[in-house]
């Protein structure tokens, strides 16, 4: 597949931006909260002392902040839970446009908030919006691993990352206070989420459903041409449906795989392990301390104006993720994730130094280094990777199931981080960054000798690349035998690049 031509058009682009509207849904929500949560606290405290004649206790302030944070998680885990059922009974593009009302549904219930003088509405209405982002981590990289020609595939993949940090970006400055971070507008703010909602239900009809749902799903070929035509901008695609066409006969000797039959069968283990090690590598990298609670970071270390220098931290974040887009196709995904690793383990180091030192005053520029490192190695390859390699790594058959199970352990270990980090730092004090710093060596090493090189295969060379199986007799003459080294193996010892 190294050799096929990279078929790029108008109509592929306006697909994968629009489905991309997930991905920026995501970020942005995830980045939203943090800077009001000081009006957030007050009107918790405004809506008290209405209904009950007296101000909140700072206990149950924290409380309630806490929840309105942390819930968005817990409806991530859902929400990417129920990714599977949704993308095989509905369909990928249909799945996008329903999933879209959650987002309104939620955005209202936020937006509205301070009119009904309702806490409650602000919690449930991130509870709703993170089911809809927990839906969207898995639809988005589904779909655009499954629209997208094979050697474009890991850079077409890191757009949805490219999304997400955009997406944050975007909300670190309509957070400020002379924008939409006011006492007046914040409930705009958490509204926002609306618009690109209802953008993304206009622009969906536009966008083919994906061919390999179409034809290895839906037993629909020439709908599945029809949309290849189009998005490959030419009327030979006949190299595409073959492949799809391999697949879904090796399919039709699976049954549909259900989460319990991935978990059950042999066959998915290795790459499913691969999966949920990558998506834990990504978050117990302690990413998301920093985006959570970078301001504080910063503060610490004796930044004047932390909020510029946690933009800053955004402007490295989408900088470096349209690095890594360039670089995806050429240094190969497990490359690029062992180099991100590896720089995000001894900017850790640095990081604790410079805390540890804090009273030296240029310690405070040695943190801000450290932490904009930690970020650029983040999306290097452990940002964008392990959204869109499990897409990679699993067949049709299994592919939304597998995407259900890495999401939901990507979510949970968000979650994880997110509640337990103020605490840790109350424990390890300046040492804190330490115990990421481990969890980097050991994914580190777990990659080094487990993760297999996908960049250039076909799905169906990579699923071979896991099974022992003798390929299938069915096999063009093109399609090599798993054993020629176009196939990935799965490496007992490391590859060589
Ligand atoms: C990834 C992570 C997300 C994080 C973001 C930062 O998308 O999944 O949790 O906030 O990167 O860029």
């Amino acid at each position: 597949m190294e050799g096929q031509e990279k078929q790029v058009t108008g109509y592929l682009l306006f697909s994968l931006a629009t489905a991309v509207i997930g991905s920026l849904q995501f970020g942005y929500n995830t980045g939203v909260i943090n800077a009001p949560e000081q009006k957030l606290r007050s009107f918790f405290n405004n809506t008290w002392v209405e209904r009950y004649g007296e101000a909140i206790s700072p206990g149950v302030c924290t409380i309630v902040w806490s929840v309105a944070v942390a819930i968005f998680s817990v409806g991530g885990m859902v929400g990417s839970f129920s990714v599977g059922v949704m993308a095989d009974r509905f369909g990928r593009r249909r799945s996008m446009f329903l999933v879209n009302s959650l987002a309104v549904i939620g955005g209202l219930l936020m937006g509205f908030s301070t009119i009904c003088s309702s806490y409650e509405m602000v919690i449930a209405g991130r509870l709703v919006i993170g089911l809809f982002c927990g839906l969207f981590t898995g639809l988005t990289p589904m779909y655009v691993g499954e629209v997208s020609p094979t050697p474009l595939r890991g850079a077409f993949g890191t757009l949805h990352q490219l999304g997400v940090v955009v997406g944050i970006l975007i909300a670190q400055v309509f957070g400020l206070e002379s924008l939409l971070g006011s006492d007046k507008l914040w409930p705009l703010l958490l509204a926002l989420t609306v618009a690109p909602a209802v953008l993304q239900c206009i622009l969906l009809p536009f966008c083919p459903e994906s061919p390999r749902f179409l034809l290895i799903n839906l037993k629909q070929e020439d709908q599945a041409r029809k949309a290849l035509v189009r998005l490959r901008g030419s009327e030979d695609v006949s190299k595409d449906l073959q492949e799809m066409k391999e697949e879904s006969a090796k399919m039709a000797m699976e049954k549909k795989v259900t989460i319990p039959e991935l978990f059950r069968s042999p066959l998915y283990r290795q790459p499913l392990l691969v999966a949920v090690m990558l998506q834990l590598s990504q978050q117990l990298s302690g990413i998301n301390a920093v985006f959570y609670y970078s301001t504080g970071i910063f503060e610490t270390a004796g930044v004047k104006q932390p909020i510029y220098a946690t933009i800053g931290a955004g402007v490295v974040n989408t900088v470096f993720t349209v690095v890594s887009l360039f670089l995806v196709e050429k240094a190969g995904r497990r490359t690029l994730h062992l180099l991100g690793l590896g720089g995000m383990a001894v900017s850790a180091l640095i990081m604790t130094v410079s805390l540890l030192l804090k009273d030296i005053a240029a310690m405070s520029y040695v943190a801000i280094t450290a932490v904009m490192l930690f970020v650029a190695m983040f999306e290097m390859g452990p940002g964008p990777i392990p959204w869109f390699i499990v897409a990679e790594l699993f067949s049709q058959g299994p592919r939304p199931a597998a995407m259900a199970v890495a999401g939901c352990c990507n979510w949970t270990a968000n979650f994880l981080v997110g509640m337990s980090f103020p605490k840790l730092v109350e424990w390890c004090g300046p040492w804190v960054f330490l115990i990421f710093t481990a969890f980097l060596i050991f994914f580190f090493i777990f990659t080094f000798i487990k993760v297999p090189e996908t960049k250039g295969k076909t799905f169906d060379e990579i699923a071979r690349s896991f099974s022992s199986a003798p390929p299938p007799t069915s096999s063009s003459a093109e399609d090599p035998p798993a054993s020629a080294s176009t196939a990935v193996k799965f490496p007992t010892s490391p590859i060589k690049e």
